[in-house]
């Protein structure tokens, strides 16, 4: 049995969109991505990925689910299997696997030696041994406590200081160099220390394991920072420094900095919701990662060209999650930990009170990008600005914009508008024809349920539990209020009685029902009746009426069937049935 809380974190690792993309070759439209299904045979694409659900859903065959049911299907695994087989992907264990799993294992070992390492160079950085590294660290202004809590430390400046000590905890040069803590060398293979004369700065995963280091130079030759390769144990590109620390901050949001050095000044001095990424550029996976744990993420990258430009792919691979963006604007410093030291803390608080959204940050860039003293540059950075503003959904955000720039550029703000007006409509058209033809695709294909007789039959009610459902797996929230008002015996339709029914045990278990969490207890045919619901209920802004609206249609034909049965009840039957009435009516008073 694998433990939900392990499906919970496989989830934040996997994206689907990648993972379909090594089978499907996959077009981007919009917010979903297309491609030629690999489950049956066609010609035109139908198949759908959904990265906001992180689901699949293919109008052609009705195939649909999560990662895990892709994986299934696609390797041909049973469910242990593809979990196992996600987690190989993920860099991830599974906990209580076989222990004959050799790379579980490994795994397992290069943990225990990253861990020992992690206290090898905090034991030395604070003995004598470790003199420079810890002058250097309060150098730059780290309290004792910051260093214990970030469990930071200092590799000495010899060859086999850390070989030396692990080998006699235990650990074979094999293991040393899997957990790449040691690199072997070239002259006669034998293995030496990778961090040397440097501060490190240990990389705790979620679940607190040490996964990996950065290290940084104190003076003298070479990169400034090192950082561990990739591991068994350690993805770059799907993990976040401070991470397990950020997500149970109380803070609003994250803010997402540049380097280790900003992120450890940041949580010292309160901003405790701080991360970065490993030493590479921000990747989707982490920008997924991320919208797992914040609806709000602060961008506070440093002040040169290089974070600049940064900043702009940070917000572009930001709006395909739905996390909303905001970007700080360092002015005087070149990156958070040096604001702080020069204006405080206070003041750095007042700038992220007070910092850009995405869109100030957008129209910025855009003026400095166009001369607007001279007449031809005015007219390039309106018709930029048009678009931009055309983007914007709320009329009043965009209008509020418009006069703004309008007066700074001293233009009429009706010919700006008119710009807007005219990019807009363009856009509207653009859309029209896009949801014609995902009405298409939807009917056409006659979507899930059409090879099922009990649903065409029942077509009116089967719609509406769809809603319900659909409704539910969307709003968990709204469960007590379903709840209290229609149970899965009010179903019509036996598949969505059991779906139905299946989702409010586990609501009222208290567990989840995202999608990942439904593969291991739904089938196939139920995990794509969900994803085809998923699929054709785009939003995710249902209201309470829209709930009582499929209730009353389904409560309906309760009454619609009593007027008949009741005349062949008997007399129990018949109290019974006064009984539910009676209470029907208090429940709606
Ligand atoms: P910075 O050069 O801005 O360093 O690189 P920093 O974090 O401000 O560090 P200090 O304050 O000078 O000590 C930002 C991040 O880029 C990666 C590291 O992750 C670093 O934290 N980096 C930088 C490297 O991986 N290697 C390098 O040589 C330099
Ligand atoms: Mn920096």
């Amino acid at each position: 049995m694998i433990p939900e809380t392990f499906i919970q974190e496989l989830r934040f690792h996997i994206d689907i969109e990648q993972l379909v993309s090594s089978y499907v070759r996959l077009q981007r439209r919009g917010r979903v991505a297309v491609g030629l299904c690999p489950f049956h045979n066609e010609k035109t694409p139908s198949f759908t990925v959904y990265p906001e659900s992180q689901s699949f859903y293919c109008f052609g065959c009705g195939a649909g689910g999560d990662a895990i049911t892709f994986i299934r299907r696609a390797e041909n695994l049973d469910y242990p299997e593809a979990v196992r087989f996600l987690a190989d992907r993920a860099g991830l264990r599974v906990p209580d696997e076989g222990s004959d799993d050799a790379g579980a294992r490994l795994r397992l070992r290069i943990l225990e030696c990253n861990r020992a390492a992690a206290r090898f160079y905090y034991d030395t950085l604070v003995s004598p041994a470790g003199a420079r590294g810890l002058h250097y660290l309060r150098e730059r202004a780290l309290s004792d406590a910051t260093i214990r809590r970030f469990g930071l430390g200092y590799a000495p400046a010899e060859w086999n200081a850390l070989t030396h000590h692990l080998h006699s905890l235990g650990f074979s040069e094999e293991e040393m160099l899997a957990a790449r803590v040691a690199a072997s060398s070239k002259k006669d293979g034998r293995a030496y220390d990778l961090f040397r004369d440097r501060v490190i700065f240990p990389i705790i995963d979620l679940r607190g394991g040490v996964i990996g280091f950065g290290g940084r130079i104190l003076e003298g030759e070479g990169p400034k920072y090192l950082n561990s390769p990739d591991t068994p144990v350690f993805k770059k590109s799907r993990n976040l420094f401070a991470l397990n620390r950020a997500k149970s901050s109380k803070q609003q949001g994250l803010l997402l900095a540049e380097g280790y050095m900003d992120v450890i000044a940041l949580h010292q001095a309160g901003f405790d919701h701080a991360i970065a990424t490993l030493g590479t550029s921000l990747t989707a996976e982490q920008t997924q990662l991320i919208s797992r744990y914040a609806r709000e993420v602060t961008i506070a990258y440093d002040s040169d060209g290089a974070g600049q430009k940064a900043t702009r792919r940070a917000l572009s691979l930001f709006q395909q999650t739905g996390v909303k963006v905001r970007v700080l604007k360092i002015e005087g410093a070149k990156d958070p930990d040096e604001y702080m030291k020069k204006f405080g803390p206070a003041r750095f608080r007042l700038l992220l009170q007070n910092c850009a959204n995405a869109t100030e940050f957008e129209i910025n860039r855009l003026r400095q990008a166009y001369d607007l003293e001279t007449a031809d540059g005015k007219v390039s950075f309106l018709g930029e600005f048009a678009a931009l503003m055309a983007s914007i959904r709320n009329p009043v955000e965009r209008d509020v914009y418009i006069k703004k720039t309008a007066g700074e550029l001293a233009v009429s703000p009706d010919a700006v508008l008119q710009m807007v007006a005219s990019n807009l409509k363009r856009r509207r058209g653009g859309e029209e024809k896009k949801q014609q033809r995902d009405m298409h695709m939807y009917v056409g294909a006659g979507a899930h349920g059409a090879l099922d007789p009990e649903r065409e039959r029942n077509l009116k009610y089967a719609l509406a539990e769809e809603r319900i459902i659909a409704l539910l797996l969307q709003n968990p929230d709204y469960y007590e209020y379903i709840a209290e008002r229609i149970g899965p015996e009010q179903f019509v339709t036996g598949k969505n009685r059991e779906v139905f029914s299946r989702l409010c045990e586990r609501l009222r278990a208290g567990q989840s029902v995202e999608l990942f969490s439904l593969s291991g207890v739904l089938n196939d045919e139920e995990m794509s009746l969900v994803s085809g619901l998923l699929a054709c209920s785009p939003t995710a802004h249902h209201s309470r009426e829209e709930a009582e609206d499929c209730i009353r249609v389904l409560r309906g034909r309760e009454n619609e069937r009593s007027s008949n049965e009741v005349a062949a009840m008997d007399e129990e039957q018949l109290r019974d049935y006064f009984q539910k009435i009676a209470s029907e009516k208090k429940q709606r008073l």
